[in-house]
């Protein structure tokens, strides 16, 4: 099956966002992946609310809302409205993580788990039958542009394993340093939707780059 295709805004050009959402529309990617930073979580600010509505403007494809903020309760609402399909906030910014995720479902959005390269899959087993997304962390959250973390393979197999033991229907989305170098190998250990930022929006053609990442196959 081909991956999904999540390009990031975050590494487009903000002075010419329209544009940039437009290039995305014309594309094949499944979703626009939204990247918001706090300056506490992650130790980088990205962008808030008013820009995603701008996006929102604009995109004909589904916003997947990345939280790397504090306190993610207290916005979730102002994200759906801003137009979010899915909202993952991360396990390590959630205290009652159960609760968050219950209120994300609660607006009508699709609940997701981001977890940093340091967090076992295995913290998930409590909650992966009532997730459509774990966004798992390829690099550590906070910049575009890092360099993928090899030990994500093993992490990808592991939670593969255990969507399947538990009859669960959470998508893998691979977050950091994808390219077409290590996509087909991501595939193979089970990843379902691929985040690319610098990648796709470095490239001379981001529309062929997209279309490239989609047609990948295991090998
Ligand atoms: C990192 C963000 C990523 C980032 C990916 O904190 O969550 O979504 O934009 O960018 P690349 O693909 O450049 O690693
Ligand atoms: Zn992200």
């Amino acid at each position: 099956m081909s991956p999904l295709i999540a390009p990031s805004i975050l590494a487009a050009d903000f002075a010419n966002l329209q544009r940039e959402v437009e290039m995305l529309n014309s594309s094949v990617a499944d979703y626009i992946h939204i990247d918001i930073m706090d300056g506490v979580f992650v130790p980088n600010i990205s962008f808030g609310i008013p820009v995603m509505q701008a996006i929102h403007r604009h995109a004909n494809k589904p916003l997947d809302v990345h939280l790397m903020i504090v306190n993610p309760d207290n916005f979730l609402e102002a994200f759906r409205d801003a137009g979010a399909e899915v909202i993952s906030v991360h396990y390590e910014a959630c205290t009652h993580l159960h609760r968050t995720l219950q209120a994300i479902a609660d607006l009508g959005a699709k609940p997701g788990v981001a977890i940093n390269p340091h967090t076992p899959v295995e913290f998930l087993t409590d909650v992966i039958q009532d997730i459509d997304m774990v966004c798992m962390m390829s690099v550590n959250p906070g910049f575009g542009g890092q360099k993928f973390i090899e030990n994500t393979y093993s992490k990808i197999s592991r939670l593969k394993d255990l969507i399947l033991a538990k009859g669960a229907k959470a998508r893998i989305e691979i977050d950091g340093g994808v390219n077409l170098q290590n996509a087909p190998k991501l595939l193979a250990a089970g990843a379902d939707v691929f985040v690319a930022g610098s990648f796709v929006f470095n490239s001379s053609d981001p529309v062929k780059t997209i279309s490239e990442l989609k047609s990948i196959s295991q090998d």
